[in-house]
């Protein structure tokens, strides 16, 4: 069995802890939390598991393999110190930092102990995702050049099972979500970005203090060029996603998170739709990154969604934020 403490036990834990329970080698030994209410909570549903209000105080008292961080991205320092000088594997949500520069302090700590630092980034998993990448094969729509991905959403930040932290982030759109969109960019195009120019802003209406809106222009490598809205106050409860990619031989169209994908060659009339695989999201994106996760501690496999690479994705949002604050185009 592979045994992990959870930090953090507010919304993302609750999918981990049941993705966790219901996982044939791993168990939770540990679970760790600042709010006692939460804690309580639970640890009334994991009787089995230590728990505490930090990491060092659980492991003082538990045997343990994996550390699960599910806390807010800033302030992470002493949960990753204590989880690398215990020899713990970090697996920790997105964003792994709110900002740059700690993030990359945490994946130098792991490397320096050793330890394997992988990120949540759970839609990559999905099969809308891998669908779509397959799309790109040089005998199917061939490379892409251009593209658009809108992401339009009223995020009402006040409801009880979201979490609040966001509400009073600088930035809540780039770090909390777009962090998303520009990692599954980089993944389906395997592609680097190259070249940003951004304004993020905040509508009159927006429950969040900092920006809400980001609008982008992304080159990347190989010459993609990306034009990127996002917003989590967008002016309608109903949600606007579409992602749509221009290649060589015609257009890869997404209309919702997770899934509706459909592809056109260029003279053809319609959209063929493309069949996915059932499957329910948050959940089986979870676990299918929890089991390559698990299979890479067992020497199986490559780390998923390593530290090292997840930093070029919030250099991408960090970009964004300096590109729209100085008026500049910003080169990485
Ligand atoms: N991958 C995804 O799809 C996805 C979805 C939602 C959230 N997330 C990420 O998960 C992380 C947590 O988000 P959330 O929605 O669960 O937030 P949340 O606010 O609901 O929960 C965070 C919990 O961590 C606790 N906490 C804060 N500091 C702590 C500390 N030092 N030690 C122990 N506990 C501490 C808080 O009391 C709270 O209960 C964030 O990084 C977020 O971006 C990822």
């Amino acid at each position: 069995m592979t045994r992990f403490v959870v930090v953090g036990l507010g919304a993302r834990s609750r999918i981990w802890l049941r993705v966790l329970g219901e996982h044939p080698s791993c168990s939770v030994v540990g679970l760790v939390e600042t709010d006692p209410g939460r804690l309580a909570e639970a640890s009334e549903a994991s009787p089995g598991a230590t728990n505490g209000g930090t990491l060092a105080d659980v492991l003082e008292r538990v045997e343990a393999d994996v550390a699960l961080l599910c806390t807010p991205p800033g302030g992470r320092h002493e949960q990753i110190a204590t989880a690398c000088s215990a020899g713990l594997a970090i697996l920790a949500e997105k964003p792994l930092a709110d900002s740059v520069a700690d993030a990359e302090a945490h994946v130098a700590t792991a490397a320096e102990a050793g330890v394997p630092l992988a990120v949540g980034l759970n839609f990559r998993y999905l099969g809308v995702t891998r669908a779509l990448k397959k799309l790109f094969a040089p005998d199917r729509l061939g490379p892409p050049e251009f593209g658009r991905f809108t992401y339009e959403r009223w995020r009402d930040g006040r409801l009880a099972h979201l979490n609040k932290y966001p509400l009073t982030m600088q930035q809540p759109m780039l770090w909390e979500q777009s962090i998303h969109h520009f990692d599954l960019m980089r993944f389906v195009y395997d592609a680097e970005p190259v070249r940003i120019s951004a304004r993020t802003f905040n509508p009159s209406w927006s429950l969040y203090e900092g920006h809400a809106n980001v609008g982008a222009l992304i080159s990347f490598s190989d010459g993609i060029e990306m034009t990127y809205q996002g917003t989590w106050a967008g002016n309608w409860q109903h949600m606007g996603f579409e992602w749509r990619t221009e290649c060589r031989e015609g257009v890869a169209l997404q209309r919702d998170m997770f899934g509706d994908l459909g592809y056109a060659l260029r003279d053809d009339e319609e959209l063929t739709s493309v069949t996915l695989p059932a499957e329910e999201p948050w959940v089986d994106d979870a676990r299918a990154l929890l089991d390559d996760f698990v299979d890479h501690l067992d020497g199986k496999g490559p780390l998923p969604c390593p530290g090292s690479d997840h930093l070029q994705s919030l250099r991408m949002v960090d970009a964004c934020i300096q590109a729209s604050s100085r008026g500049e185009t910003i080169y990485l």
